[in-house]
C-alpha cells in the first residue's frame, strides 16, 4: 500500500515539475498521464490490492493527481498556442503597407470653403461668433425689438428660462459682433451653424448653415451689392444661369431683396440668397454712424447651395452619416 501511495506521489511530483517547451513535448506528456496507457491506469489498477476501508479515500486522491495533470496539460497547451500565434503574428516588414482610405470632406463643408474661397478673391475675410447667442446679437440689434412681428419669421430656440440665452437662428449676429468690433471698413462673410425650432421634413431640419456677408464703408450702395452678388453667382454655378433680384423684407435691411437664378433652358427661378442694404437703425445700434456710412449685407444658406450644386434633394441625406453618400466626395 505504502508502496503504491509512494509512487502516486511521485507522479504528482513529475507532473508539478514539468517543463514542456514544445508541441512534441507537450504531446509526450500527453500520452504519459492522459493516453490510453497512461501511468494513473497502473495506479488505479492496483485498487484491487487496497484495503476496502481505504479505497475511498485512495480513489479520491488518485483522482485529484488526474485532475492536476489535465489542468497542467490544458495551460501547457494554451501557452504554447499563445506563444505560436504571437509567432505568426510578428509583422512581415517586407509586405506592402495598408492602404490607408483618406475621408473626405463633407459636401456643406466643400460648398463652404468654396464660397469663402471666392469671397476671398474679392477682399472679404472670415468673421465668426458663438452658436450660444443672446436676443441682442440675434433680434434687437438687428432692428428686431422685443414686440417684433419679425421675431416669429424664426422659431428660436430658447435654451434657459432666461429669454436672453438662445441658439442664433441666423448668422446676422455676426454682423452685430463685427461692427461692434471694428471699424469701417469692414468687408466679412462670415459662415456658421444656425439652429430652428422647425418640423424636420425634406428642406428643412433643426440645424443648418448660413453663410453671411456684410460691407460697410463710405458711399457703399445697391449697385456695389448687386455687382458683388453677380460676381458669386457666376463663379459658384457657372455661366448658364439668369439672375433677378425680387423685392423682400428683412428688419435689418432696407431696401431688401432676394436673389433668385433660373437656368437659361427653363423658366424655374430658384431662390439663393436675402440681400439688402443696411438699415440706418442697425448701423447706430453698433456703433457705426449712419450719416458717414453705408453698406450692404447678404445671407445665404449653404445646405441649399450644396443640394443644388450636387443634385440633393432632401437635406436630411446630409446629415444621415451615410458612407455611401460621403463617400461620394472624396474627389469633389
Ligand atoms: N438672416 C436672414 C435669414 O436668416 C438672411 C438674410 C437676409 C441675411 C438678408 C442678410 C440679409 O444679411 O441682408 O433668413
Amino acid at each position: 500500500m505504502q508502496e503504491v501511495l509512494d509512487r502516486l506521489r511521485a507522479i504528482k511530483d513529475e507532473i508539478q515539475q514539468t517543463a514542456i517547451k514544445d508541441s512534441g513535448e507537450l504531446e509526450q506528456y500527453r500520452i504519459r498521464f492522459l493516453g490510453s496507457k497512461n501511468v494513473l491506469k497502473d495506479i488505479f489498477s492496483e485498487m484491487k490490492n487496497i484495503p476496502p476501508a481505504e479505497r475511498k479515500a485512495f480513489g479520491e486522491q488518485v483522482n485529484e493527481v488526474k485532475q492536476l495533470a489535465e489542468s497542467v496539460y490544458d495551460q501547457k497547451k494554451q501557452e504554447l498556442s499563445g506563444a505560436s500565434k504571437s509567432g505568426i503574428n510578428k509583422p512581415d516588414l517586407t509586405l506592402p503597407g495598408d492602404v490607408i482610405i483618406p475621408g473626405s470632406l463633407h459636401p456643406v463643408t466643400l460648398v463652404r470653403n468654396q464660397i469663402v474661397d471666392l469671397f476671398a478673391r474679392i477682399g472679404f475675410t472670415v468673421a465668426t461668433g458663438p452658436d450660444i447667442e443672446d436676443e441682442w446679437h440675434n433680434f434687437t440689434a438687428l432692428n428686431t425689438p422685443p414686440d417684433h412681428p419679425a421675431r416669429d419669421m424664426t422659431d428660436t430656440f430658447y435654451i434657459s428660462v432666461n429669454p436672453d440665452v438662445l441658439l442664433r437662428s441666423q448668422t446676422s449676429t455676426v454682423q452685430v459682433r463685427t461692427m461692434e468690433q471694428q471699424k469701417p471698413p469692414i468687408r466679412i462673410v462670415a459662415p456658421g451653424r444656425v439652429y430652428r425650432n422647425e418640423t424636420i421634413s425634406y428642406k428643412h431640419h433643426v440645424y443648418f448653415h448660413q453663410l453671411e456677408g456684410l460691407y460697410i464703408d463710405r458711399r457703399v450702395s445697391f449697385a456695389d451689392l448687386k455687382q458683388t452678388l453677380y460676381f458669386f453667382i457666376k463663379e459658384f454655378f457657372g455661366e448658364d444661369f439668369n439672375i433677378r433680384f425680387r423685392p423682400s423684407y428683412f428688419p435689418f435691411t432696407e431696401p431688401s431683396g432676394e436673389l433668385d437664378i433660373a437656368h437659361k433652358s427653363s423658366t424655374k427661378w430658384m431662390e439663393i440668397l436675402g440681400c439688402g442694404m443696411v438699415h440706418p437703425n442697425v448701423l447706430n445700434n453698433c456703433g457705426i454712424d449712419s450719416r458717414a456710412y453705408s453698406g450692404f449685407a447678404f445671407g445665404l444658406g449653404i445646405e441649399r447651395l450644396a443640394m443644388l450644386k450636387y443634385g440633393i434633394t432632401d437635406i436630411r441625406t446630409l446629415y444621415d452619416n451615410d458612407i455611401r453618400v460621403l463617400k461620394q466626395f472624396t474627389h469633389a
